[in-house]
C-alpha cells in the first residue's frame, strides 16, 4: 500500500473525532497520504457510530456509494459499529476488508499488510492500555481548541444505550501520559484543552500510592501556563464529586459551562432508564455548581419516547427545563438498540406523538437559547478565536467561555487570540461581533 492514499470519514461522537485524527497520523506514519476526495483514495476507513439506528445505517449507504467507483478500494470499517456488528458486517456487506473495533486502532497497520494472505481482517478485542499507550505517541496537532481522550468505555449500563457494549469497560490513562499530550498539544499552538470520556468525571488513575480524580488532573493540567482554558466532557450526575464541584469557583481556566446529560425530567423514566439518580439529586448538583459559581451555564442530552414515557412524564421534562434554563442541548428520539436491556420493553406510543414530543421540546429548548444568546447584545464577552472563515475572510471564528460560536467581523486577528469582543447581534446558535 505504499504510495497509496486514504479517506476517513467519521461518525459520531467527539471520542470518534479524536480518534479519526489518531488514526490519520497512524497511516501518514505508514507513508500513506491524506486525500479528501473518497472517489481517488486507495483506502476508505470509516469511524463508525452504533448510538441510534439510523447512524448505524448510514455506514451500509456510504459503503454502498464508495464501492460502486470504478477505482479498486479496500474499505476498512472502525469504530463502534464494527465492535458491535463483528463478522456480521463481512456477511452484510462484501466490498468489506477490515472490521477493527474502537480498542485496537494500533492493529491497522498490521491488518493492512496481511490483506494479501487473509482477505477479511477483523480486530474487536478490548486491550484498551496498549491502544493508550501507542496512541499517545501519534501526536496529531489538532488546532486552538484541542481534545483528548484521557477516560474511555462505561461501567453505567443505562437500559438504552449501547456504548458499554462497544467501548467496554471504564478505563482511565495515567496522569503522566495525558500531562506528556497535552504538552505537545500546546506546543503545536492549542490554547484549550477538551478533556474527552464516556464518562469522563468518572476519571480515576494512581500516581504511586495517590489516588487522582479528574478535580486533581484538572489541576495539574492548569499549572501548564500555556493552557488558557480547560473543558470536559461528557460527564455523568453521580460522579460530580464536591472536589470537582468547587474548582468551578477556584479554578480560572475552567470554563463556566458544563454538559451534564439528564436524559428525562421524569424520575420514574430515570429510573427506569437505570440512570442510578432522580431529578431532586439532579437538580441538587445544579444548585451546588450554581452557589460556588453563579455564572455556571448547563447543557443537556434528551431522549423523548423512551418506553413507558406518559404525558405526564414528558411535562415533567418540559418542567425541568423550564426551571435549569438549559442554553444548548441535543435531543432524540428513543431508538432501540439491539442487545440493550430496553429494546426488549413494550412500547406502544405511537411515533407521531413522539416526534410532536420532540418538535416541542426543541422548540423550547431554541426559545431559552436565543434568549440567552440575545442577554448578551451590547455587552463584552471573552472570546477565543479559533480560525479565519474561509468563505468570508472578513469574519473570525471563536467560542465564548459558554461555548456560544461567536462570529467577529475583524482584519487583524489571528487563531489563539484571546480577546474582548463587543456583540452586535445574534441568532437562537451563534453571536456576531466587533472587536
Ligand atoms: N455518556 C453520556 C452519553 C453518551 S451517548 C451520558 O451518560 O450522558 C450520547 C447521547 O445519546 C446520550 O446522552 C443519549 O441522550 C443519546 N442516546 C444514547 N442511546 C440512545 C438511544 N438508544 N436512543 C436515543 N438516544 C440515545
Ligand atoms: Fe451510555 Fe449511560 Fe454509559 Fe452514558 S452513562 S455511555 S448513556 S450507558
Ligand atoms: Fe457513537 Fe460510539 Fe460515540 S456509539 S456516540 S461513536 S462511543
Amino acid at each position: 500500500m505504499e504510495n497509496s492514499t486514504f479517506y476517513v470519514k467519521s461518525y459520531g461522537c467527539q471520542m470518534n473525532m479524536y480518534d479519526s485524527e489518531k488514526i490519520i497520523s497512524i497511516l501518514e506514519n505508514k507513508g500513506l497520504k491524506k486525500n479528501l476526495n473518497p472517489e481517488n483514495a486507495d483506502l476508505i476507513v470509516f469511524n463508525t457510530c452504533n448510538i441510534r439506528d439510523k447512524a448505524a445505517h448510514k455506514v451500509y449507504s456510504d459503503i454502498g456509494r464508495v464501492s460502486k467507483s470504478k477505482k479498486k478500494k479496500t474499505i476498512a470499517v472502525v469504530g463502534c459499529v464494527a465492535q458491535a456488528e463483528n463478522y456480521e458486517m463481512f456477511r452484510k456487506n462484501k466490498s468489506i476488508d477490515i472490521v477493527l473495533g474502537p480498542q485496537s486502532y494500533h492493529l491497522l497497520p498490521l491488518m493492512i499488510d496481511d490483506l494479501n494472505n487473509n482477505p477479511n481482517q477483523i480486530n474487536t478485542e478490548f486491550i484498551i492500555n496498549e491502544k493508550f499507550d501507542y496512541l499517545s505517541e501519534q501526536n496529531k496537532s489538532q488546532g486552538v481548541s484541542s481534545y483528548i481522550t484521557i477516560q474511555e468505555g462505561c461501567d453505567k449500563f443505562c437500559s438504552f444505550c449501547v456504548v458499554p457494549y462497544t467501548r467496554g469497560p471504564e478505563y482511565s490513562r495515567t496522569l503522566e501520559s495525558i500531562l506528556n499530550e497535552v504538552s505537545s498539544l500546546t506546543n503545536n499552538g492549542a490554547k484549550e484543552i477538551v478533556l474527552l470520556g464516556q464518562n469522563v468525571n468518572a476519571y480515576e488513575s494512581y500516581s504511586g500510592k495517590y489516588k487522582i480524580q479528574l478535580s486533581d488532573l484538572i489541576k495539574s493540567i492548569s499549572k501548564n501556563k500555556k493552557v488558557k482554558r480547560i473543558r470536559y466532557t461528557t460527564s455523568h450526575p453521580i460522579n460530580m464529586s464536591d472536589e470537582l464541584i468547587n474548582l468551578h469557583s477556584t479554578n480560572d481556566k475552567l470554563m463556566p459551562f458544563l454538559h451534564l446529560p439528564v436524559q428525562s425530567g421524569s424520575s420514574k423514566i430515570l429510573q427506569r432508564m437505570n440512570r442510578k439518580y432522580d431529578t431532586d439529586f439532579y437538580l441538587g448538583i445544579i444548585s451546588k455548581l450554581k452557589k460556588v459559581n453563579p455564572n455556571i451555564e448547563i447543557s443537556s442530552d434528551f431522549i423523548v419516547g423512551y418506553p413507558g414515557e406518559t404525558e405526564k412524564d414528558f411535562n415533567e421534562t418540559l418542567r425541568l427545563i423550564e426551571e435549569i434554563r438549559f442554553t444548548q442541548s441535543f435531543s432524540f428520539i428513543y431508538s432501540p438498540r439491539p442487545g440493550t436491556k430496553s429494546s426488549l420493553e413494550n412500547d406502544d406510543t405511537p411515533m407521531k406523538i413522539k416526534k410532536t414530543r420532540l418538535q416541542i421540546l426543541q422548540e423550547k429548548l431554541k426559545n431559552i437559547q436565543f434568549n440567552f444568546n440575545k442577554t448578551f447584545i451590547g455587552k463584552k464577552l471573552e472570546v477565543l478565536i479559533e480560525n479565519q472563515s474561509t468563505s468570508n475572510p472578513e469574519y473570525f471564528f471563536g467560542r465564548t467561555p459558554f461555548m456560544q460560536p461567536v462570529y467577529v467581523k475583524s482584519l487583524d486577528l489571528k487563531p489563539g487570540d484571546i480577546i474582548n469582543v463587543n456583540i452586535s447581534t445574534c441568532n437562537h446558535k451563534s453571536l456576531y461581533a466587533t472587536c
